[in-house]
């Protein structure tokens, strides 16, 4: 006998799973505000350093300022560089996105370092080493008197890059760092309400991470743009991919129901950095047209531009190889899986939700 099918919706929507002070999506409106301020205006006068400042501080009662993160950061890559033949051990013969992940699971507590900054510094030195040996070449050591985006990009790129190309990457750290109650955040505060450690926590924020649901979208988004080619292709590329039931990646998402407010603030940032070479006009005209099919197909399901279509873009311009765009999701985003775990073992209760059993009945 099979029990009758639940009516409970699957999927969790729309129930809190935590009080958080960290940050909030305004699904309708199109809001993001992290840590008390919207994300726009976070993006315009702040670092990286300095909103994981406001995260790592929100709700401790202990400050934390930018100086004393971009210190700690600078010494937590310089400590990752060392350690990096056993943190990339285990990720011989894996792909750029495994690799990654081997390594976040082999990283432990340093003397001297919070494992929030440990993590946090140690995620852009674990990318770079893995962009360089799919290469052929031997990673770059950090310059801890860089900011944390201008590193990143010397390691990826063993050039000092230009303050257009630091102040670009420091625009999409800071827009991605945190995001609400988000498949890998969730995952993330799943596990430290257990009480597991910070790197256990945040191994699993990596791994709900790489699915093309959520953070493993970038990459499809330029395979995309490759295989639709020219402007003349647009309207009957995506008219097939939706006739296939296919879906356009970089739109829709489970809470906006109009566009992401990070589309824009990473638009703007493309248009600063201006790089030959991005055609921002055809990825626009590529955008227009697929959020008025969406519009026709799914009449009933707003489906609206998200993050990951402007990141792939941005990422790109920055000649970020496409194979790495999840790790530096994650650098960026680990700010806000960090202290969403402290946020959880500080005062959280253990997550254990309830499932709608639909199998058979013993006789
Ligand atoms: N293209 C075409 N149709 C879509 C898309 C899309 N991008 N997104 C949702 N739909 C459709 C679904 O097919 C479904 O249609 P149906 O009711 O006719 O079957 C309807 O919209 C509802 O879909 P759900 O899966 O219930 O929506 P959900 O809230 O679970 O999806 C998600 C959110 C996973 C982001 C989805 O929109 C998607 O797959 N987008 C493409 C991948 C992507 O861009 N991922 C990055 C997300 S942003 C981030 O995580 C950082």
């Amino acid at each position: 006998m099979n029990m009758q099918i639940s009516k409970t919706p699957i999927g969790l929507d729309g129930i809190p799973a935590a009080e958080t002070v960290l940050s909030h999506v305004d699904g309708e409106r199109g809001e993001l505000i992290i840590a008390g301020e919207r994300v726009g205006d976070l993006a315009r006068k702040s670092s990286f350093e300095g909103v994981t400042a406001r995260l790592w501080s929100s709700g401790t009662g202990q400050p934390i300022g930018e100086a004393a993160v971009r210190a700690a950061l600078g010494a937590a890559r310089e400590r990752a560089f060392v350690r990096l033949p056993e943190l990339l051990a285990a990720s011989r013969g894996l792909s750029i996105v495994d690799g990654f992940r081997a390594a976040i699971a082999a990283l432990r507590a340093e003397n001297g370092l919070s494992h929030e900054a440990t993590i946090v510094g140690a995620l852009p030195v674990i990318a770079g080493a893995l962009i360089q040996r799919a290469r052929g070449a031997e990673p770059v050591a950090p310059d801890a008197t860089l900011g944390h985006a201008a590193d990143t990009l010397a390691m990826i790129h063993r050039r000092k890059p230009d303050s257009r190309e630091a102040a670009a990457l420091d625009a999409y750290l800071v827009t991605v760092c945190d995001h609400g109650m988000n498949a890998s955040t969730f995952a993330t505060r799943v596990v430290a309400s257990t009480h597991a450690d910070l790197f256990a926590s945040v191994t699993a924020g990596y791994c709900a991470l790489t699915g093309p649901l959520h953070g493993g979208a970038p990459e499809p988004v330029l395979e995309m743009l490759d295989a639709i080619g020219d402007r003349a292709r647009i309207k009957p590329w995506i008219d097939d991919a939706l006739a296939r039931g296919e879906r356009l990646m970089g739109f829709g998402h489970r809470i906006y129901r109009v566009r992401d407010p990070r589309a824009d603030v990473l638009k703007g940032a493309i248009e600063r950095l201006a790089t030959n070479g991005t055609d921002l006009p055809f990825a626009g005209e590529v955008e227009a047209y697929a959020r008025e099919a969406l519009r026709r197909e799914k009449p009933n399901r707003p489906l609206d531009t998200n993050v990951e279509f402007f990141t792939a873009i941005l990422l790109d311009a920055l000649a970020i190889p496409r194979q790495a765009f999840t790790p530096i999701f994650a650098a960026a985003r680990a700010a806000g899986w960090t202290a969403h775990a402290r946020e959880q073992q500080r005062g959280g209760r253990l997550i254990r939700p309830s499932s709608a059993y639909i199998g058979p009945l013993p006789a």
